[in-house]
């Protein structure tokens, strides 16, 4: 009997002792989970060079999965700037683009705009094609695209520009649009024969990236896309204009800055280490990456950048004290690049999965290479590096293709104003549909862009031509 209640005891007793352990391992297992989650939450949500590099790795790569990338082969078009093109009307024989000339001229005409930007309107072309493939666009085709946040809608016709409709989230979105406005205004007034442009309807977004908006498979004009989607077509951002974020200001103000102080820097003087400042959680496992790859390298100057305090905080104009400089990709496309390329060093960029506007012009190898490119991970960054600081006449070879290129030509206002109209007579080639029969003249569609610019701020986020009567 005692021995039978003895047992009973102890039976009861080891399953009070498995039942503890299994709560015990629950806890752990729950607590373990935790953890990890919070880890890897820190680490990506981190903004500060705080995160152990096991714990880069384990972080998931986010909107930056991709392995591949875009590389153009569009050097053709930059040796062919050498030679003049081989038909050209009789006035425009002599005449070729010369900078310190040409550069500020925002009204060279669309033959003086061919002679001197080819590759420039790769995008242009292409999207024309994708919309020729598809039957042209239709008003349908831009009704039904959606209209978000950070989007617009405006027409050109006869000169002038008329806008539609604005929605803009805050005062970020206003500003951008209202750059992006700006520019085309100003690449319309510019104009010789602005009045002879057909009139086109368009939309825009000024967000980063195609699926904040939704946008893939409408027309839309947009400021970055991954080579899949084909729908949309690139526009010059609106940091062209200028950029209020950190009062950095109009493009060519931060050039001007930067020729300035590059005045009496040599090349040779410049500091022999990579130079990137950034913000870590816009892409925290590539941007980590870059981070602990050069952690010990004696050419290391890559930084986290903590907006809130500045920390670490390095002008435009300062980048440009160093031999290289690094670009790396965001949440998107980086605005950066321009400043970048407005410094006589050496950009280093992994593979890109964003293209912009002027990106065909990117050429990563032979006489004409103007950039250097590494891997995703920037693994071969370490190599890379050191064969370019054993051969530093290469570096400087690469430096002044990427000036002669790109401060001296393609990210120029007159490269920029011709752009625009480029892109107003791609647009017109594929969307005559969009304008055809509507009967409205444009003053009845839409408020000129003199008296919308007029508007209280408060009045231009969620604007809609008419609503206004209501
Ligand atoms: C005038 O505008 C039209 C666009 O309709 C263009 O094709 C033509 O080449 C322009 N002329 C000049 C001198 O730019
Ligand atoms: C424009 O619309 C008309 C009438 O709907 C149609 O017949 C024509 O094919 C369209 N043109 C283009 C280029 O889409
Ligand atoms: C780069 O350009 C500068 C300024 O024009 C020039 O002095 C230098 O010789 C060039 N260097 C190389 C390697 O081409």
């Amino acid at each position: 009997m005692s021995l039978a209640i003895f047992s009973i005891l102890t039976m009861h007793k080891s399953w009070n002792k498995w039942c503890s352990l299994r709560r015990m391992i629950f806890a752990v297992v729950i607590g373990t989970c935790g953890v990890l989650i919070y880890l890897i939450w820190f680490g990506m949500n981190s903004d500060r060079d705080n995160v152990p590099r096991l714990l880069t790795q384990l972080i998931p790569a986010g909107h930056c999965t991709c392995q591949s990338s875009t590389s153009f082969q569009c050097a053709d078009c930059l040796t062919c700037l050498a030679s003049p093109p081989p038909v050209q009307p009789d006035h425009l024989a002599t005449w070729s683009f010369q900078y310190g000339r040409d550069d500020q001229n925002l009204g060279l005409s669309q033959s003086q705009c061919q002679a001197s930007f080819p590759g420039l309107f790769q995008d242009i072309q292409r999207g024309v094609k994708y919309w020729k493939s598809r039957g042209h666009i239709a008003r349908d085709d831009l009704n039904t695209a959606p209209f978000e946040d950070g989007m617009a809608r405006a027409i050109i016709s006869n000169g002038e520009l008329y806008v539609v409709a604005i929605k803009a989230k805050g005062n970020d979105h206003r500003r951008k649009i209202l750059g992006t406005l700006g520019s085309i205004y100003r690449a319309l007034s510019a104009s010789s024969n602005r009045t002879s442009y057909p009139t086109i309807e368009f939309i825009f977004s000024i967000e980063d990236r195609v699926d904040d908006v939704d946008a893939a498979s409408h027309p839309v004009w947009v400021l970055s896309r991954k080579a899949s989607e084909e729908s949309v077509i690139l526009m010059p951002d609106f940091g062209y204009w200028s950029w209020a974020k950190s009062d950095i200001g109009p493009h060519g103000q931060v050039v001007q800055s930067i020729m300035a102080a590059e005045s009496n820097l040599n090349f040779a003087d410049k500091e022999q280490k990579l130079v990137w400042r950034g913000k870590l959680s816009f892409a925290p496992k590539l941007r980590r990456a870059l981070l602990d790859i050069a952690r010990d390298e004696p050419w290391n100057d890559v930084r986290e950048l903590d907006w809130s305090k500045k920390a670490n905080f390095l002008s435009m104009v300062d980048h440009c004290q160093y031999m290289f400089i690094g670009h790396v990709e965001g949440r998107a496309y980086s605005a950066s690049l321009k400043y970048r390329q407005a410094c006589r060093s050496v950009v280093v960029a992994h593979k890109l999965q964003y293209i912009q506007h002027h990106h065909y012009l990117l050429v990563s190898s032979g006489p004409e290479q103007n950039y250097v490119e590494v891997e995703r991970d920037f693994s071969d960054l370490p190599e890379r590096m050191d064969e370019l600081l054993e051969n530093l006449d290469k570096a400087e070879r690469i430096a002044n293709n990427s000036i002669k290129t790109f401060r001296e030509r393609y990210l120029t206002p007159a490269a920029e104003a011709c752009y625009w109209r480029a892109l107003w007579e791609g647009w017109a080639e594929v969307s005559a549909n969009v304008t055809r029969d509507v009967e409205q003249p444009p003053a009845d569609r839409g408020l000129r862009y003199e008296s919308f610019m007029l508007l209280d701020s408060s009045d231009m986020l969620k604007y809609s031509f008419g609503s206004e009567e209501d």
